[in-house]
């Protein structure tokens, strides 16, 4: 699929899902003048008295949560309107537009040992039109369902991390991707990023079956190591949607946090 087509898909996704739900009145009876600096919990309201899904969702992101094992029933409709609507794109450019200054600002020695880690899953490769057709993280992770969605290769790109991947290569800098993925999933997931538009990349690391019962932050921060310290790489930007993508061992000179209020893995 080409990247362009993220938009008409989510598009598609947007109606179905606002059709069908009953906050789609809500939505034209916003009244506009009232309370323009107050605006009602999260992307378009659906507060629920004793859980502001707003809340829930910096609790997230700032990793004041931890552990959760899935997204409050009552933020289902929070949590799909952020994922289809404006303010996840929105927040996902502004880390972005961040990691692209610091970039920017390096004096970059250019040997080819210059690195920067990207994850896969919400980082470059979308699964948004997985969780739109199963409650938005409300449900248990099923990883046989899952991995049925991943062979099909059909995740888009995140739009504005393809537009990083590009400049960063521009650079001169090297790509890493260090995904969760099993191993047999190799080829799937190259051919996915290769069609929506990741044409290149120094590695692509996927979890070997030696890391089972290991967590994602001891998993990556060993492979991190390894680039480091047995292959002679710097891994000069590191960017993930989970904080197991950038906490541990060997992080990076800098690490960025993407947006993700669909599930969590430590
Ligand atoms: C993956 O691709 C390689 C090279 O094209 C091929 O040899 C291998 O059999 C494939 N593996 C799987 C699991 O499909
Ligand atoms: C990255 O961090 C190391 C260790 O602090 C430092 O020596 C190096 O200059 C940094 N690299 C860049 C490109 O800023
Ligand atoms: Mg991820």
């Amino acid at each position: 699929m080409e990247p362009h087509g993220y938009p008409l898909l989510f598009s598609v996704f947007l109606f179905i899902f606002l059709a069908t739900s009953p906050a789609a009145s809500d939505l034209h009876n916003i009244p506009h003048q009232i309370h323009p600096l107050r605006p009602r919990s999260g992307a378009h309201g659906h507060e629920v008295p004793g859980l502001s899904c707003l809340s829930w969702r910096l609790g997230v992101e700032t990793h004041n949560l931890i552990g959760w094992k899935t997204v409050p029933e009552q933020c289902e409709k929070y949590v799909g309107h952020y994922m289809l609507g404006r303010q996840y794109r929105d927040d996902s450019k502004a880390v972005v537009d961040e990691a692209w200054l610091y970039a920017q600002s390096l004096k970059l020695a250019g040997d080819g040992k210059e690195i920067w880690v990207f994850d896969v899953d919400e980082t470059t490769l979308s699964n948004l039109p997985y969780y739109a057709k199963h409650g938005f993280g409300t449900k248990p992770y099923d990883p046989r369902m899952f991995s049925s969605w991943v062979m099909e290769q059909k995740a888009p790109a995140l739009p504005e991390s393809l537009k990083l991947y590009k400049k960063l290569l521009s650079l001169g800098l090297k790509v890493v991707f260090l995904t969760g993925r099993a191993e047999d999933q190799r080829n799937v997931t190259a051919a996915n990023l290769n069609d929506v538009g990741f044409h290149t990349w120094e590695k692509l690391i996927l979890k070997e079956s030696y890391y089972s019962g290991k967590t994602a932050v001891a998993y990556k921060s060993s492979e991190r190591k390894r680039l480091e310290e047995n292959n002679g790489y710097r891994i000069i930007g590191n960017i993930g949607d989970q904080w197991s993508d950038i906490i541990g061992t060997n992080s990076g000179n800098r690490t960025f946090k993407l947006p993700d209020p669909l599930y969590y893995i430590s």
